[in-house]
């Protein structure tokens, strides 16, 4: 068979990187796009693509899949997993934070979709991941933005899902509960959130993003063709999920 190539977006640190990893330990040529750069991804996975560029720009995106085609010569999974948290009183959401959070977490994984799939669709086979967030379930109070945007990203696995299916094109989300990332850590985290967070789960501790990993690979594998248009909550037993 030959070697499936995958592209990770937000792969410079936290849940992306060790996507990034994951896939390659697999044997998966991978790409990385985020804002910055990744040396510590890169460090981790032998030919490793690095592209710097925001994934809510089209022309960007559409330069940075170039790179990958003249490298990989073809595409088959993407991970949309770039994005951001908001936290704050609902009262005080702008307008324009209300935006940002929409576009990172909503309308780039469209843009991505929309920039690869001639590529999955010439590849006659395509898995598409989106990760959304277990928010959806528990509502916070003070993520409206950010729960509203991953919402719309599961309406968005869903219905793509659909469309996509008769090209042999799989498209899921995972919904996972707090993570410890830096970003998790400096953001929600604070604040006993991780506490919060594990008394409403089942299985005891704190989910790293190791414990993502055979959730992503399960959705990206061979063998999962007949799984789509699914959210898989990975919460450990949330009594909301
Ligand atoms: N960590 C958690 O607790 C948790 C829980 C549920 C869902 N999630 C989701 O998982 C994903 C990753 O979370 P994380 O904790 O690893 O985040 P993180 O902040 O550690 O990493 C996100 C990465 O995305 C990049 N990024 C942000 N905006 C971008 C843009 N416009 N273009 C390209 N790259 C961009 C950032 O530079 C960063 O490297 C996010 O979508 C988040 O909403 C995280």
């Amino acid at each position: 068979m030959e070697t499936r190539t995958a592209l990770v977006t937000g792969a410079a640190q936290g849940l992306g990187q060790e996507f990034a990893v994951a896939l390659a330990g697999r044997g998966y040529r991978v790409a990385g796009l985020d804002l910055v750069p990744q040396p510590d991804t890169a460090e981790q996975i032998l030919d490793y693509v690095e592209l710097i560029a925001d994934a809510t720009d089209e022309t960007q995106v559409h330069a940075a899949l170039e790179r990958v085609l003249a490298q990989f010569g073809t595409l088959h999974v993407l991970v949309n997993n770039a994005g951001v948290y908001a936290e704050s009183a609902f009262e005080d959401t702008t307008p324009e934070e209300w935006r940002r959070v929409m576009r990172v977490n909503l309308e780039a994984p469209f843009l991505m979709t929309r920039a690869v799939l001639p590529y999955l669709k010439a590849a006659g086979w395509g898995r598409i991941v989106n990760i959304a967030s277990a928010t959806v379930l528990t509502a916070p109070p003070t993520m409206v933005a950010y729960t509203a945007s991953k919402a719309g990203l599961i309406g968005f696995t869903r219905a793509l899902a659909s469309a996509l299916g008769p090209y042999g094109i799989t498209v899921n989300a995972i919904a996972p509960s707090l993570v410890r990332t830096a970003t998790a850590e400096r953001t929600v985290g604070a604040d006993d959130g991780f506490e919060h967070v594990r008394a409403q789960q089942v299985v005891p501790g704190t989910q790293e993003p190791a414990d993502l990993v055979s959730t992503l690979l399960y959705v990206v594998d061979e063998g999962s063709g007949f799984l789509t248009g699914q959210t898989l909550n990975v919460a450990g037993g949330s009594r909301y999920s």
